[in-house]
């Protein structure tokens, strides 16, 4: 059975997702960078080691991303899951752990990096937005594609109202796609392109509003 650590800044919904999905893979520890994490008590209460590595405590990213490797490599995970991660990473880092390191981002990338993407999405009137889960590259929030869930924008949505709709979609993507990783059936090639040995695609469109 594969393991993977789960990196986490905040409420840690995608890593509760990861936890209580079915899955057949070992989350060996949840690690926070702030001691405040909602998600670490969550963690806790379901058996998972937790630890926090407080980028306050460093004086620069390199030293930080130093001192989180270390704790990370203690439980020698197969893969390292960032579920929101709030912490712009370093090359040294990224290129540890490339082919081993994956993001979720609530857009549909290349679309709408870095932060407030629901809000911008309605600034700009797309009809469909939605989320992005992929492998960590040098470029911040970009990367080899695994899975994307793309949901419609309505006529009456808030920040709050989309942004939950590509939530629900996130807590559903991002275990399949840890699943995939896991499992042998998604990898990152020799050229820096993701290779998904199922090839199962859908045969329909989502056309946002919908025709009459
Ligand atoms: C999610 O929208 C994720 O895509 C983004 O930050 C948010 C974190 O949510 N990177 P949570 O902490 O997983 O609830």
């Amino acid at each position: 059975m594969k393991t993977i650590v789960i990196l986490i800044s905040g409420h840690g919904s995608n890593m509760q997702a990861l936890l209580t999905a079915k899955h057949d893979y070992c989350i060996a520890a949840v690690i926070s960078n702030k001691a405040d994490a909602g998600g670490l008590a969550f963690a806790q209460a379901h058996g998972i080691p937790t630890a926090v590595v407080a980028h306050r405590d460093h004086p620069d990213r390199e030293s930080f991303d130093a001192a989180l490797t270390e704790v990370i490599e203690g439980y020698q995970p197969d893969f390292v899951i960032l579920a929101g991660f709030m912490r712009i990473l370093t090359m040294p880092f990224v290129k540890h752990y490339q082919g081993r390191l994956i993001n979720i981002h609530p857009s549909l990338l290349p679309s709408y990096k870095g932060l407030h993407t629901h809000a911008s999405a309605l600034h700009d009137g797309v009809k469909i937005h939605g989320c992005t889960v992929h492998f960590v590259t040098a470029d911040l929030d970009h990367g080899p594609i695994i899975i994307q869930a793309a949901v419609p924008v309505l006529q009456d949505d808030t920040e709050e109202t989309l942004g939950a709709r590509v939530l629900h979609e996130e807590h559903r993507i991002f275990p399949q796609a840890v699943r995939w990783l896991c499992a042998g059936q998604v990898e990152l090639n020799e050229f820096g392109k993701v290779v998904n040995h199922r090839h199962k695609q859908p045969g329909f469109a989502l056309i946002s509003p919908s025709l009459e």
